[in-house]
């Protein structure tokens, strides 16, 4: 059953805020099948868990769409900045993805990781005093109060990039990743000359002055001549994007989970040591990155029975694969102590996050800090108010705001 073309994207409201009944009606379809998107485009899209973990993993599907559509004739839409910018290694095949990653990853070392603990934590308690100052019983947003301010924060600790520099960044990108239909509108081109612009500056910067972050290591590279500019610009733009808007969802949807399930809560709260653990769960449950990045096949591929030809886009669904009832019993229900073993939300194979030890560091203090300081915290409005229209509902499942109240007077259940 490959011949249904149903239209994967630009979903109505109620499907961003609740897809999961959508692919999950889709898996029962088919695991793998053949979609058409919003533009008009062909792909397929691989909805199983392990086609899912397969196709992440294939060396016959590539992350290079600029190479592989283009060998095939296709033009290829490039987004803000443009090219210059997408050279670095979630859109590149090894040999360029292994020495590329390899470079990045020396940030990413788990002493350097470890090292960053005080500084997130600096970073969330700032941000909840901050908050706090709207004085007792105000509703606050914890979107663009908490959730997105603190792990842009953290990206720009890692990278070297100058507190007071980072708010006129961060409003920067929060405009370019707003997402529109057809052409940019002019404030999306003036936030991404500027992020270039910024970027340029910064790594001229650091290759007069070197310090102990990122930008000084990787600008040490291009003199080795083990990274071109290029690359090395691209590298910085794709961290700054990976790092923040997804830690960012993961925070906000996780903070409703939980007001979803009161009793789950209050056991993270009774014991702090399940966190980790919580965080995994959280991540399958509520799909801050519900599909990974596209691909192509650079050859025909077999994907659970279901032939694939060569130079056709693949889209893989890590929202629907992480809730393939075939690989995790009682698949729809959030449970911080299941102990199925490891879901697909940070991706698999050679292409896995990078961040992921750094994300689930974060997110653990976040959470853990909001929470405990504040654990009769209420939404402000109504559960069915809440809008999940941050990003494209593809690749990024985020809520735009958060309105809550941090220490309600006389605290009750939300629901
Ligand atoms: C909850 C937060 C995060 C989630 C859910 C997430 C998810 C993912 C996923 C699914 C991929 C694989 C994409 C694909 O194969 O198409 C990925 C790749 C990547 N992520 Fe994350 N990520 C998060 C946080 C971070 C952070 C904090 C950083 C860095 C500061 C980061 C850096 C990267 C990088 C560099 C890659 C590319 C790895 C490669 O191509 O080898 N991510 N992430």
């Amino acid at each position: 059953m490959t011949d249904i073309l149903t239209t994967w994207g630009g979903w109505a409201p109620a499907i961003r805020d609740d897809p999961f009944s959508h692919f999950a009606a889709a898996q029962a379809r088919c695991p793998v099948q053949r979609v058409r998107l919003p533009g008009g485009d062909r792909a397929w899209v691989v909805l199983g868990y392990d086609a899912a973990r397969r196709a992440l993993n294939d060396p016959g599907i590539s992350k290079d769409m600029l190479a592989a559509l283009q060998d095939n004739g296709d033009v290829v839409a490039e987004g803000l900045p443009g090219p210059e910018f997408s050279r670095h290694m979630l859109n590149v095949d090894p040999p360029d993805h292994t020495r590329l990653r390899r470079l990045v990853s020396r940030a990413f070392v788990p002493g350097r990781i470890a090292a960053l603990e005080p500084a997130i934590q600096a970073i969330a308690d700032h941000l909840l005093d901050e908050l706090d100052s709207a004085g007792p019983g105000a509703t606050v947003d914890l979107i663009e109060g908490y959730a997105y301010p603190l792990p842009f924060g953290v990206i720009g600790e890692l990278l070297g990039i100058p507190a007071a520099e980072r708010p006129r960044l961060h409003a920067w990108f929060g405009v370019l990743l707003t997402g529109w239909a057809g052409d940019p509108p002019p404030e999306a081109v003036e936030a991404s000359n500027g992020i270039v612009a910024y970027l340029g500056e910064l790594v001229d910067a650091k290759r007069r002055s070197p310090a102990d972050d990122l930008v000084s290591v990787l600008v040490a590279a291009t003199e080795g001549e083990a990274l071109t500019r290029q690359e090395l610009l691209s590298s910085l733009f794709q961290l700054v994007v990976a790092g923040h808007d997804t830690t960012a969802s993961l925070i906000g949807n996780g903070v409703v989970a939980l007001l979803d399930h009161p009793g789950q809560l209050q056991v993270l709260l009774a014991d702090p040591g399940r966190w980790p653990a919580a965080i995994d769960e959280l991540m399958r449950f509520t799909a801050p990155v519900p599909h990974a990045t596209f691909r192509v096949t650079a050859e025909p591929v077999t994907l659970d029975g279901v032939q694939i030809p060569a130079h056709e886009q693949v889209l893989v669904c890590l929202g629907a694969a992480n809730r393939d009832p075939g690989r995790f019993p009682a698949a729809d229900v959030l449970d911080i102590g299941r102990g199925d073993g490891p879901n697909l939300g940070f991706g698999h194979g050679i292409h896995y996050c990078l961040g992921a030890p750094l994300a689930r560091l974060e997110a653990k203090i976040a959470f853990e800090t909001l929470l405990s300081r504040y654990p009769g915290l209420q939404l402000a409005t109504g559960r069915d108010a809440l809008a999940w229209t941050r990003g494209d509902g593809l690749v990024l499942r985020g809520l735009t705001s958060l309105p809550v109240v941090l220490d309600p007077p006389n605290p009750r259940r939300n629901r």
